[in-house]
C-alpha cells in the first residue's frame, strides 16, 4: 500500500544520499590533502623570499627600486598574511563538508537494512544535523541524554522516526520555541523523547494522529504520513510510541524500544 511506497521512496532517497556522499568523499580527500601541502609550500616560499630580502642591500639601486615597486604593486606584506588565512579558512570549509558528508552517511545507513546494534543518541545527533537547517532559526534544541546502551534495530528506519518527530515538533512551533530531546533506560527497554513548546494537539485529534493521511496541515505542507509510518517502524521493532500534549503548551512524543529483538525478527 501507500506506506510501503513511502518507505521505498525513503530508501531510494537514502541510497541517493549515500551515493552522493560517497562520490564527494573522494575529491574532499585530495582537496584536503592538497591544501595541507600547499600550506607548507607557501610557508617555504615566504621563507625563501625573506632570505632574499636580507640580501637586497647588496643589489644595485636600480634593481632595488624595481623590486620595491613590484612589492608595492602586489602588496607583499598583505599577501603574506592573507594567503595563510585563506588556506586556514579553506581547510576549515573542507572539514565542514567532510562532517556534512559523514552525517549524511550516518543518517542514511544505506547498506544496512538488517538489524544491528546502534546507539539512539548517536542516531538522534546525526538526524538533528540533517534537519538542522529547518530547526536553527525557530528553535533552541536542548539535549538531556542519559547515556543509554546500544540497542538492536535498523538504524536508518529509527532515524526516519526521529526525523518525523523533529519535523512535527518544529512545524508545531509558531515563531520561536524549544525542542528538548531526552533519553532514558528502564529494565530491558530504552526510551527517547522529543518535547516541543508548540501549539499542542487538540484532544479530539489525539486518537487520530497515527492514522495514515490524518493531517491538520495545509495542502502541500503535510501528507499525514509521518506518524503512521513512524508507528509502523516502531511496531516492527516491538516498541511503542506514547504521546502527551496540552493545547497551547506543547507536545511530547516518547518512543520505547526493547534493547534486544527476539531471535526471529
Ligand atoms: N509535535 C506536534 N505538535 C502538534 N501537532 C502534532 C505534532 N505531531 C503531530 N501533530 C499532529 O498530528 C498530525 C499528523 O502528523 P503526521 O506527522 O502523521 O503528519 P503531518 O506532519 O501532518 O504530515 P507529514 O508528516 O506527512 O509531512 C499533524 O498534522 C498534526 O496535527
Ligand atoms: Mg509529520
Amino acid at each position: 500500500g501507500n506506506q510501503l511506497q513511502q518507505s521505498e521512496k525513503m530508501a531510494a532517497i537514502g541510497q541517493l544520499a549515500a551515493g552522493v556522499a560517497h562520490e564527494i568523499n573522494n575529491p574532499i580527500g585530495f582537496v584536503n590533502s592538497n591544501l595541507g601541502t600547499l600550506q607548507r609550500y607557501i610557508a617555504d616560499l615566504f621563507k625563501v623570499i625573506s632570505s632574499y630580502e636580507q640580501a637586497e642591500s647588496e643589489l644595485t639601486p636600480q634593481t632595488r627600486s624595481n623590486l620595491a615597486e613590484i612589492k608595492r604593486q602586489i602588496d607583499l606584506n598583505y599577501l603574506r598574511e592573507d594567503s595563510e588565512s585563506l588556506l586556514v579558512e579553506s581547510l576549515e570549509g573542507m572539514l565542514r563538508v567532510k562532517h556534512i558528508v559523514q552525517d549524511l552517511k550516518d543518517f542514511a545507513h544505506v547498506d544496512e537494512t538488517d538489524k544491528q546494534w546502534a546507539n539512539l543518541e548517536k542516531g538522534m545527533d546525526s538526524t538533528l544535523n540533517v534537519v538542522w537547517n529547518e530547526l536553527k532559526y525557530k528553535t533552541e534544541v536542548i539535549k538531556e541524554y542519559a547515556g543509554i546502551v546500544d540497542i538492536e534495530c535498523i538504524p536508518s528506519q529509527i532515524n526516519q522516526v526521529f526525523m518525523n518527530l523533529l519535523m512535527n515538533a518544529v512545524q508545531a512551533i509558531d515563531k520561536h520555541g524549544r525542542i528538548t530531546v531526552r533519553t532514558g533506560q528502564e529494565d530491558q527497554k530504552v526510551w527517547i523523547e522529543v518535547q516541543d513548546t508548540g501549539k499542542g494537539i487538540k484532544s479530539e485529534h489525539l486518537s487520530r494522529i497515527f492514522e495514515p493521511f490524518f493531517t491538520t496541515k495545509p495542502v502541500g505542507k503535510g501528507t499525514g504520513l509521518g506518524l503512521s509510518l513512524s508507528y509502523g517502524i516502531v511496531s516492527k521493532h516491538n516498541g511503542r510510541i506514547e504521546v502527551s500534549s496540552e493545547e497551547g503548551k506543547g507536545t511530547t512524543f516518547r518512543v520505547w524500544l526493547p534493547i534486544s529483538q527476539p531471535a526471529e525478527g
